[in-house]
Parts: structure tokens; C-alpha cells; sequence
């Protein structure tokens, strides 16, 4: 072996790309985790962290010690080294890229499903320039060492080998030629030096070995083996059977009613059960073997499907009274809903709806501002959504104190002083990733805690709300009319027509950006919607109204290319007795947070402080535009006639999470970060009374929500009103139109177990429990990509924990009313610490809900895993 030390041009500056951008990687990649790790332990593991470095730059050097390759075998491995060279400098740019995006990591093992999708493709290109920019930088200093490193390296690499060829040789000569002088024939120096490195090999091995692999084994990795981690793919199948259902951890559910207890088809099931109905179709207790496996547990083959009787978590609200003026409203037959609008805002955070002084958010905006600038600066951000003052009732103040002027907005609402509906202040998302969030408001469900879109492979374990108005059509058969229902006693000027009971759904999905995103348009399908406009609608050639402006970021348009659409869709319920449900999903709101060139952008920034504000600037922008839109659609509605009779419901899908709020980290991408997961949530009607809501909701509460309003309401005929109220309780969320329950005693009327409204009177409580035990309303949130992380609170309650799902992640927790930014979270490696932490920093209640917070998401994870009949394979 000869490892030649001239210098040759490619082969060392291969080599050097290697050692710097391994080196580099991994020096991110341990400071990213800096502030959680215990300081003399990392020093102390700290050679154990580089070794696999080290281990690799030996391997490439001995690959690469050819500058001019002569023999095949020469050739094969210059070409290997400057392989792995070659990935992990890319590797390395696209990890310094990504951070210098979002702030995040790189996570090899989601990559490979995002290199098979053009959209998410685009993601990852937009991000190019910074990566190139990495990229460039990282070459650059590799070009200026390369010369040095190469040398020093085959240096290293002669000396070991010479050590240990010497020793070997004077052991050698011991053995066989002994004589009395043998003495002098060993290299004594060399023999101290062996004797040195093995005892530092020694140490090195019995570090490793009893270093706590969390967190040390994840932050040793090192590329390019890392990037090994992008072929370990998991797909998911619906085949097979489910894994049983573990115990509850906290108290005992009660009597475990199953599926089959007083199982009976209902009557209003069709012939063949639509999709999301699957468990109301046949007696559980005889499902033949010939259905699907994935109906049942694996062992015993018990059903295997969501039991709302047996959900330990629900806590159900159905046998409250409804708030009292709303009850007036719909005894006095005044509110009619015969369309439902679901509008989710995309990245919407609820600071900004409305943007409004005293949120941690206004406080990072006018940060950026000089002192003598912040007056100024506060009068233009409170004027910047003025549609969602109106649409919350939350009118804001100016920097002086006095009620922002309106007039000037795009739509005015004409809703009486005082009448608006519903608006919840400290609703959180069920998930930082878009789809997964619109599964809870769409379908009342969970969303799966694994990465990206999997649930689009799989029957989505409720009906969602397109299923649910196409059954209301299906049992509607003309041959058999049912008695007509008649609304008696209407207030509002037109008495609806008998017939509007009996009039035909019509759902429809609408977005101006692509849906072939993570398999979103088959997710749309499963949700059952037939109809769709997206981005392909829009740019056919067939397209009825052809998009006029140019694309604003990697997935579409902007949303007001589809007003001809959403105008014809509402001329169509005026005038073609429909009813319609749209569900609109808004698009420039995402990142890049482009807008149409033509609009005029606004300055909501100052340059104070460490960090860039144009990608804020730009989201406020967005923010402005999307509100704007808002009152295209009220405009649209009153346009057409049917503002009186349309339920607008408006939600979030996530936050978003910027420099302003945390400098270390941006982005949803697996960042537990409070700002993902505040958002909005309004059910507006110009004839119900505005009632402001302070709960910790979720979009779970949607359909509840609905369904509730459209029964009590009279707004369905005496056939759907009575499906919907039977189906009303099967969901996991809270009806916001009552008084949401924060916790429950258990064994109390709300713990979820409740049939019928009215029969809770005949219930009496359980007898299991050897003490009663509160039973909270847990909110859990996924955080973007679905498989990493989960966010847990309850609802009333100001903790909030971050539990990692996989290897890699941190725990974090955080205590919202006293750090409602969430800026100090405390991180921590492993739960035992972060609860030494949480007890010497707050008290010993924090620590206990804590360690319950835990216990019941571990559980929840491996539930949802469960109902949805999902399995890797
Ligand atoms: C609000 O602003 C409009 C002009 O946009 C002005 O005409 C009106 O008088 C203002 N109203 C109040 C109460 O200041
Ligand atoms: C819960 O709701 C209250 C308002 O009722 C709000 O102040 C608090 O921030 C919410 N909690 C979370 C975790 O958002
Ligand atoms: C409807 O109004 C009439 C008088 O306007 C009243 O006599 C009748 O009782 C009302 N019916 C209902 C159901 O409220
Ligand atoms: C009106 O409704 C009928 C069925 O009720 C449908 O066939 C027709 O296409 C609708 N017209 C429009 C303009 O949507
Ligand atoms: C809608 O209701 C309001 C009362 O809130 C009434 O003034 C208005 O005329 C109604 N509009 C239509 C189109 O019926």
C-alpha cells in the first residue's frame, strides 16, 4: 500500500469536498441540538460523535490515494471515492440549504416519497438558490485546503501503517530470530506509541459502549451514511388484520361496550353502505371471514373498527343546553341554512384574523420597527384585515385606542348590530400538514401520526361531510317522498319555499393550485367529492374561464381566478333549487407567499433586529390578499341572494412559524412551534347571534358543529334530521353551538358514552374506578410531516408538551400562559429529564400532567394506528 502525498488535481479536491462538507454537516447537525444536551456529557462523548467521521474520511482517503489511476481496480476505486465524495458534498449543501430555509433538518427518510412527486419536487427546487449557495461555499473552502488535507491525511494514514508494519516486524524478529540483544531490535518508541493508541482505542470503544444511545446514536451519524436512510421506505397497506387495542393507561374506560352491543342496521343506511359508513353496515359480531381482514383485531377477530362507545378520550357535550340566545334565534325559525361554505386558510394563524395588537406575533412585527415608528407602524397593520373583523366581530383598536374605520373594506357587512355567529378564540389545528388537517374538518377524524399523506391509501374512518349530504340525497328517493317537512314562522323576508328541504347536495372541491400533491386528489375522491375545480380545471384547454393571471407559487394561482366558478356555483343554488356545501382551499398564503403582480404590496416591516423580515412582509401581504378574497366571496353571496341562507365556516389549516416568532427555528416542517397550531375558526351566519367562544377547540368540532346547526335549525327534513342526529354523537369532537367541556369528572354525563341526548337521564355511572379521575379534552396535533412528532394539550390547561415518535426528535414543553410566544420552551433528550426540569422550573402539577400528557399521547399514536386500519409493510 502506498499512500502517495504529491499533489493530483481531482482526487484531493474530492477528498476535501468530503471532509468538509461531512464535517460541516455534522457540526450543524450536533448545534441544531446544542441548547438540549447536557455540556460536560457532549464534550465527554464528543470523540465518539466524530469516529464514524473519521472512519469514512480514512476509508474515501485510502479509495482516493491513485491521483492518476492506472490498473481497473485503481479505476474502481478512485470512482467509488469520488462517489461518495460527490454525495455527501451535495448532501451537505442540501442540509445547509434546507436550514438556511427553514432553520430544520434534513430528514433522509421522508426524502424518497418526496422525489417521486413533480410538486414536492418544486418544493425542493425552490430552495436551490440557498443550496448552491451552500454548495458553492462549501467547495470553495474545500478548493483552498485541499492541497493540506490531502497530505496531512496520507501522512496520518503512512504513520499508522508504519506503526503498526513496524511493530509488527520487530515482533516478528522476537519471536523467530530470538537473541540476546532483542532488546535493542524493538523501537521502544514505537511500542509506547501502540500502547498509547490502543488504550485510546480502549476508551474510545468503552465510551461508545456506555454512551445513552438517545440522543448520541442519532447525533454520531454521519454522511453520506445517513443518506441510507432515504431506502428505507414504508408503504402502507389495508390488507391484514389490526393490531388489538391496548389498555388505557389513566383510568378505566368503563365497560367496554363493543360494536356488536345492540347492534341494529339502521333503517336510513342504503342497500349498500357508502364509504365512511362501513361500521353501521353489518352486525360486527357476524361479519362473515369472506370481508375484509382489516376489519379485525388480529387476535380473536373482534371488530376492529372506531368505537365511539368505547373511546376513553371522548367527552361529549350533546346533552347541554345551547347557548340561549342561539336557541331563541332558531326557536323564532330565523336562521336557515341551506348552504355550507368551508373555507380552510391555508398557513391562516389567528393573530391574524384579525390582526390585532397584544398577541406575541404584533409584538415581534412592531419589533422590527424603530421606537419612533411603532405608532405609525400599528395604525397600518390593524387596518390590514378588516374582512375578518367583520367576520370575527372582533373590531380592533388603532394605536390610539380608537376603533379602526372599516369603510373602506371590499364588503360590508350587512348583519344586524350584534348577529354574525360563532367565533372560538384558542382553537388549535389537529396537524401542521395541510390534508391531515383537512381530514379533521372535513371528516371529524384523527389524522394517522405517520409521514404525509397515507390516509389517501385507506377508508377514512368517519363519514365526511360530502358522504353525509350525498346520503341525504340517496335516502331522498323520489319514489318514496316523505312527509314535507314546513318551516313555519320564518322571520326573514322571503318564507323559504317547502320544497328547499328536499332539494338536492351538491359538494364541491375547490382550489386554485394543483391537488396532484401527496395524492390530494385521491384524498378529495375519498371524501366524496365528485366535483372539483383545481389547477388542472383552470389551465385546460376545456376550461370554462381559462386562468388570466400567472402562476404565484410552485403549486398554482391565486385563489380569485376561481370567482367565475364560485359565482356560478352560487347562481346554481339560487336559481337550480341545489344546495350546495363548497369546500375552498386558499393557495397564496402558502410559501413562497407570492402575490399577483398587478396587486399592490404593502411595507408591514422595519429593518430592526438580526434576522430578514421580507419573508414575513411578503406573508402579511398574502394575509391582506387572502382577506380581500374573503369579501369577494361575502360580495358573491349577497350578489346571488344567498347570504341569509349560507353557513360560512372559516378555519386554519395551520399556523406558520417565522423568524419573528422563533429565531432558531421556521417553517411547519417538524417544528413543534406554538405559532403552527393557534388558528382561526368562525361559523358565520348574518342571522345568528354572535357569540364569542373561548375554548380550546378543534377543527374536530367542525361536522359536530354543522350537524348540529342544520338540526337544530329546522334545516333538514324530518328523514336527514334524524340521521343526522343519530350520527351527531359517533363523532369525537364537541358541538360548539353548547358550551365546549374542558374536563370532565369521570363517570359524569359528558363522559362521551352518551347515546342519545335525551336518554342520559337513565344512565348511571360506572362502577369501575377506585377514585374518580378527570378526563380532559386532549387536543393532539401532528406536526408536518405526520411521523415525528406530536403536539399534546388540554384544552384549558397552559401546558403543552412536544413528544417525539421517532429517534432524533427532542421533548419539549412549554407553559403558554407564561410564555404565550412560546420562546423558552424547555427541550430535553428523554422524558426522565425533561421532568426534572418541568418540576424545578415550574411545579410538581406541571410534572404530573406532563407525565399524563405522555401516557395518553403514546396511547392515542398506537390507537389511531388502529382505527385506521393502517399497517406498514
Ligand atoms: C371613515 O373613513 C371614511 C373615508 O374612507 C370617512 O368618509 C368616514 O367619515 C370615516 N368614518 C369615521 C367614523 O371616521
Ligand atoms: C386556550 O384558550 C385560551 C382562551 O380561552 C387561550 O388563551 C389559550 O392560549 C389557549 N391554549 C392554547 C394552547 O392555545
Ligand atoms: C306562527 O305565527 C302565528 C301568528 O303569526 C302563530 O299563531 C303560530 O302559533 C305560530 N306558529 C309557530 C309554530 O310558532
Ligand atoms: C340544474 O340541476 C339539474 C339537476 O337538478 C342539473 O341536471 C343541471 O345541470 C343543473 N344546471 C346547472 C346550470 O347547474
Ligand atoms: C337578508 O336578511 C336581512 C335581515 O338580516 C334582510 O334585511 C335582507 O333583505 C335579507 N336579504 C335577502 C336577499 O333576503
Amino acid at each position: 500500500m502506498a499512500i502517495r502525498n504529491y499533489l493530483p488535481p481531482l482526487p484531493a479536491f474530492l477528498f476535501s469536498t468530503l471532509v468538509v462538507g461531512g464535517l460541516a454537516a455534522k457540526t450543524l447537525h450536533i448545534g441544531l441540538h446544542f441548547s438540549s444536551l447536557p455540556f460536560l456529557y457532549l464534550v465527554l462523548y464528543s470523540p465518539t460523535l466524530i469516529l464514524p467521521d473519521l472512519l469514512i474520511i480514512f476509508f474515501v482517503r485510502i479509495l482516493l490515494q491513485f491521483p492518476a489511476p492506472e490498473t481497473r481496480l485503481q479505476w474502481v476505486s478512485t470512482c467509488l471515492g469520488g462517489v461518495l465524495s460527490l454525495l455527501t458534498w451535495g448532501a451537505s449543501s442540501i442540509q445547509f440549504g434546507f436550514f438556511m430555509q427553514t432553520g430544520a433538518e434534513v430528514a433522509w427518510s421522508a426524502s424518497n416519497s418526496f422525489l417521486s412527486d413533480p410538486a414536492a419536487m418544486k418544493i425542493l427546487l425552490s430552495g436551490i438558490s440557498t443550496v448552491s449557495a451552500a454548495g458553492t461555499a462549501l467547495g470553495l473552502i474545500a478548493w483552498l485546503i485541499h492541497a493540506y488535507l490531502y497530505t496531512l491525511t496520507g501522512l496520518a494514514l503512512q504513520g499508522v501503517r508504519d506503526l503498526f508494519l513496524g511493530t509488527y516486524k520487530a515482533r516478528y524478529t522476537l519471536l523467530s530470530a530470538p537473541n540476546k540483544s532483542w532488546m535493542a531490535s524493538v523501537d521502544l518508541r514505537s511500542a509506547r506509541r501502540v500502547a498509547l493508541i490502543t488504550a485510546a482505542l480502549v476508551s474510545l470503544l468503552f465510551l461508545e459502549l456506555s454512551r445513552p444511545s438517545i440522543p448520541y446514536d442519532h447525533l454520531s451519524g454521519a454522511l453520506p451514511l445517513t443518506l441510507l436512510d432515504a431506502f428505507h421506505h414504508k408503504t402502507s397497506t389495508a390488507e391484514g388484520c389490526r393490531n388489538p387495542a391496548k389498555p388505557f393507561p389513566l383510568y378505566d374506560p368503563g365497560e367496554q361496550s363493543s360494536l356488536a352491543d345492540g347492534w341494529s342496521r339502521p333503517a336510513w343506511l342504503p342497500q349498500v353502505a357508502p364509504s365512511g359508513f362501513s361500521r353501521w353496515d353489518k352486525d360486527p359480531a357476524q361479519r362473515a371471514e369472506e370481508d375484509n381482514p382489516s376489519y379485525f383485531i388480529c387476535d380473536g377477530g373482534a371488530d376492529g373498527f372506531f368505537n365511539p362507545k368505547a373511546d376513553p378520550l371522548k367527552i361529549s357535550n350533546l346533552g347541554d343546553d345551547i347557548y340561549e340566545p342561539l336557541q331563541k334565534a332558531f326557536n323564532e325559525h330565523s336562521v336557515q341554512i341551506d348552504n355550507v361554505i368551508l373555507v380552510t386558510l391555508e398557513s391562516g394563524r389567528k393573530e391574524m384574523f384579525p390582526m390585532q395588537q397584544g398577541t406575541p406575533m404584533f409584538d415581534g412585527l412592531l419589533a422590527s420597527h424603530q421606537e419612533s415608528k411603532r405608532d405609525e407602524a400599528t395604525d397600518r397593520l390593524v387596518t390590514m384585515t378588516p374582512i375578518a373583523q367583520m367576520l370575527t366581530g372582533e373590531y380592533v383598536s388603532d394605536s390610539k385606542g380608537e376603533r379602526v374605520n372599516l369603510t373602506a373594506a371590499k364588503w360590508q357587512d350587512p348583519a344586524e348590530e350584534g348577529m354574525g355567529g360563532l367565533n372560538v378564540r384558542g382553537a388549535l389545528t389537529g396537524s401542521s400538514l395541510t390534508f391531515k388537517s383537512i381530514l379533521g374538518s372535513h371528516c371529524g377524524v384523527h389524522p394517522l401520526p405517520v409521514d404525509l399523506l397515507e390516509e389517501s391509501l385507506l377508508e377514512i374512518y368517519q363519514p365526511c361531510l360530502p358522504q353525509l349530504f350525498e346520503l341525504f340525497n340517496q335516502v331522498k328517493s323520489p319514489k318514496s317522498p316523505v312527509p314535507i317537512e314546513s318551516r313555519s314562522n320564518t322571520s326573514s323576508s322571503t318564507p323559504p319555499s317547502i320544497d328547499s328541504l328536499k332539494k338536492p347536495w351538491k359538494s364541491v372541491f375547490m382550489q386554485s393550485i394543483t391537488d396532484d400533491y401527496d395524492r390530494q386528489n385521491i384524498l378529495d375522491d375519498n371524501m366524496g367529492f365528485k366535483h372539483k375545480v383545481v389547477k388542472e380545471t383552470i389551465t385546460s384547454p376545456h376550461a370554462k374561464y381559462h386562468a388570466q393571471g400567472e402562476e404565484i407559487n410552485y403549486f398554482g394561482y391565486a385563489e380569485t381566478e376561481l370567482k367565475p366558478y364560485v359565482r356560478d356555483l352560487f347562481y346554481e343554488a339560487a336559481n337550480n333549487n341545489t344546495r350546495i356545501f363548497l369546500s375552498h382551499v386558499t393557495s397564496t398564503t402558502h410559501h413562497p407567499w407570492k402575490t399577483p403582480r398587478r396587486w399592490q404590496k404593502e411595507d408591514y416591516m422595519g429593518a430592526v433586529g438580526n434576522i430578514n423580515h421580507d419573508l414575513m412582509n411578503s406573508y402579511l401581504n398574502t394575509a391582506r390578499f387572502v382577506d380581500e378574497w374573503l369579501g369577494d366571496i361575502m360580495n358573491l353571496l349577497e350578489e346571488t341572494g344567498i347570504a341569509n341562507s349560507t353557513l360560512v365556516v372559516i378555519v386554519g389549516d395551520h399556523g406558520q412559524a417565522f423568524g419573528e416568532d422563533n429565531k432558531d427555528m421556521t417553517g411547519t416542517y417538524e417544528n413543534g412551534h406554538i405559532s403552527n397550531f393557534r388558528v382561526p375558526l368562525v361559523f358565520r351566519h348574518p342571522h345568528m347571534p354572535r357569540i364569542n367562544i373561548d375554548a380550546n377547540a378543534t377543527s374536530l368540532s367542525i361536522i359536530p358543529t354543522i350537524l348540529d346547526m342544520l338540526v337544530q335549525s329546522n334545516s333538514l327534513d324530518t328523514r336527514d334530521s334524524e340521521i343526522a342526529s343519530s350520527i351527531l354523537p359517533e363523532y369525537q369532537g364537541q358541538s360548539l353551538i353548547r358550551p365546549f367541556v374542558s374536563s370532565v369528572k369521570e363517570g359524569s354525563h359528558h363522559d362521551g358514552k352518551v347515546e342519545n341526548p335525551d336518554d342520559n337521564a337513565k344512565r348511571a355511572p360506572h362502577k369501575h374506578h377506585d377514585r374518580p379521575h378527570t378526563r380532559y379534552a386532549w387536543n393532539f396535533g401532528l406536526i408536518n410531516a405526520g411521523g415525528s412528532m406530536i403536539s399534546v394539550t388540554a384544552a384549558g390547561l397552559p401546558y403543552r408538551l412536544v413528544l417525539p415518535l421517532r429517534e432524533g426528535f427532542e421533548y419539549g414543553f412549554s407553559h403558554l400562559d407564561k410564555d404565550p410566544g412560546e420562546l423558552h420552551p424547555i427541550k430535553a433528550w428523554t422524558m426522565g429529564s425533561l421532568l426534572k426540569e418541568v418540576e424545578s422550573d415550574y411545579d410538581e402539577e406541571a410534572s404530573e400532567w406532563l407525565e399524563e400528557a405522555e401516557q395518553v399521547a403514546k396511547w392515542w399514536v398506537n390507537n389511531q394506528i388502529r382505527i385506521w386500519g393502517y399497517r406498514e409493510a
